[in-house]
């Protein structure tokens, strides 16, 4: 662990970290959201949005992974069990079993990507003036959310389109 680097987080070291344990549980419960729908997704186009979802699972995993280094910084351990990271995630029910329609999958996945922004947003927040070093991170962090939330944005309005014209969605992804 850093001493100095927890340290100079002064006052507020504990709240961090436990928004930073938020964040990894949100991010595992991402990741395996993505993961899961990416191996039984059903239906035309289904394949292209599978790839999609197992680079945003990769995805997820890396953020877990650089969130889970900042926690060992701060002298912290990330949740290390399953149930532990569907009660403190802030995701809600993301039971990936029960979304395995292209368009279901697609709107769950832009609810678990807002989530996760509003999350960071928040934590960004509160450490902007305190704790540049998760400053930092958070922000790359959400940088890369907001982008696949505008991907998974892009993805249902092609998809809109290909419904009302009764198109053939595989060749539209
Ligand atoms: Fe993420
Ligand atoms: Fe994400």
């Amino acid at each position: 662990m850093g001493r100095k680097g927890r340290e100079i987080v002064g006052p507020i070291v504990d709240d961090v970290i436990d928004g930073l344990k938020v964040s990894y549980c949100n991010e595992l419960m991402a990741f395996h959201y993505y993961w899961y729908t990416s191996l039984y997704m059903q239906g035309m186009g289904s394949l292209t949005i599978a790839g999609k979802f197992k680079e945003s699972a990769m995805e997820e995993l890396k953020h877990a992974g650089i969130i889970a280094e900042r926690l060992n910084q701060l002298d912290a351990m990330a949740p290390s069990s399953p149930s532990e990271w569907a009660n403190v995630s802030i995701l809600g029910d993301a039971d990936p079993s029960k979304y395995t329609t292209l368009r279901s999958a697609v709107e769950k996945a832009l609810e678990i990507e807002g989530k996760a922004i509003e999350h960071y947003n928040e934590l960004i927040k509160k450490v902007k003036d305190a704790d540049y070093a998760t400053y930092d991170i958070l922000q790359d962090i959400l940088v890369e959310e907001v982008k696949e939330e505008q991907d998974l944005e892009d993805i249902l309005a092609k998809l809109e389109l290909v419904e009302e014209e009764g198109r053939e969605i595989i060749e539209q992804f």
